[in-house]
């Protein structure tokens, strides 16, 4: 062959392989590609096109590069997008009871939150969600959150009296953050850097992965460990996409996500401690922050002022969800 002709076979052969889908799934996302939930979906991606043998793409938009909080699930409705994976506080407005997951100190470890997540009341919830038109299929985890500020070390719950934070769309964060004497703000996240940067809001509370791969680490003079709440994720499709899929080709994307989930899982596990020493050495270097860890007394005086709120979510979330999960060993 000549030159002329292998380039044009290989044009070809590209072509025909980007060409080759018969079906194209988009998954947005609001993170890094370098997060967990990035690095999960990613590797869905990649799994589907394997098990399907090319006859489905699925094209990962990260960074709310399509769709930002708010947009994801009006996109899934009307079909734009087919797959989007929100933090469990994104469907305050569709799934109230959702709220569940914000409680701060409900989950003693990653043990409990799986045994909750996997067992009846992940399934009450996924319930819930697909009465709301969706289809929802796994659970995702980023990690536990943790206070952050540019304006004092917050080692005590009196620390973050009259600083501005942004939190995710949910009553109960503002609870949490209202009954500390804080000031809660909500934002998107896509919007998280520059309110920090100018001030906007004084802190924020994230996972190591969304605070790391954000670069709020720059914009940020504290970090506490505090590991107050859990952030996570529910996984979820477009009623109206998944309906006119293909039979013959569901079960392939499902076994997809199944693997998707449990190496997701694995990541995020994994990616706690190596952002926590990447921090720790951006800490050290630059000596523009601060890592604190707490004492037991610290941390127990975290829990009994923002284990406070429970009640006024009884009513919202349902008293017996929240001692079901309590009641998870
Ligand atoms: C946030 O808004 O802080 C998170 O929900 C972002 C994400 O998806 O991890």
């Amino acid at each position: 062959m000549t030159k002329f002709f292998k380039v044009a076979a290989a044009t070809a052969l590209l072509v025909s392989s980007v060409v080759a889908a018969d079906y194209t799934i988009k998954l947005t996302h609001v993170v890094s590609p370098n997060t967990p939930k990035g690095m999960g979906a990613d590797f869905f991606a990649k799994r589907v096109g394997e098990l399907t043998a090319g006859k489905v793409e699925v094209i990962v938009f990260p960074n709310s590069q399509l769709y930002g909080d708010g947009e994801e699930m009006k996109a899934l409705k009307l079909g734009n997008a087919h797959i989007a994976m929100p933090s469990f506080s994104k469907f305050t407005s569709i799934v109230p009871e959702m709220q569940l997951f914000d409680l701060p100190f409900l989950f003693r470890d990653d043990n409990h939150l799986h045994a909750v997540l996997d067992g009846e009341v992940g399934k009450i919830i996924k319930d819930k969600v697909t009465a709301k038109g969706f289809v929802a299929l796994d659970y995702w985890d980023a990690g536990f959150k943790h206070l952050s500020s540019n304006k004092k070390p917050i080692l005590v719950p009196e620390d973050a009296a009259g600083q501005k934070f942004r939190i995710m769309s949910s009553h109960v964060l503002e609870a949490q953050f209202k009954t500390i004497g804080g000031n809660p703000q909500v934002l998107p996240f896509s919007e998280v850097y520059s309110a920090l940067q100018q001030g906007v809001v004084d802190g924020a509370e994230n996972p190591l992965s969304n605070f790391y791969t954000k670069k709020f680490n720059e914009v940020q003079t504290d970090l506490t460990l505090s590991a107050h709440g859990y952030l996570g994720y529910l996984v979820i499709m477009s009623e109206s996409f998944w309906k006119k899929f293909p039979n013959d080709l569901k079960p392939m994307v499902l076994q997809a996500m199944k693997e998707a989930t449990e190496y997701e899982r694995k990541v995020a596990a994994q990616d706690d401690e190596d952002t926590l020493k990447k921090i720790k050495e951006y800490a050290t270097q630059s000596g523009k922050l601060k890592v604190h860890t707490l004492t037991e007394d610290q941390k127990k005086a975290w829990q009994t002022a923002m284990e406070k709120i429970y009640p006024q979510f009884y009513s919202v979330v349902g008293e017996d969800l929240i001692k079901k999960v309590q009641a998870v060993k």
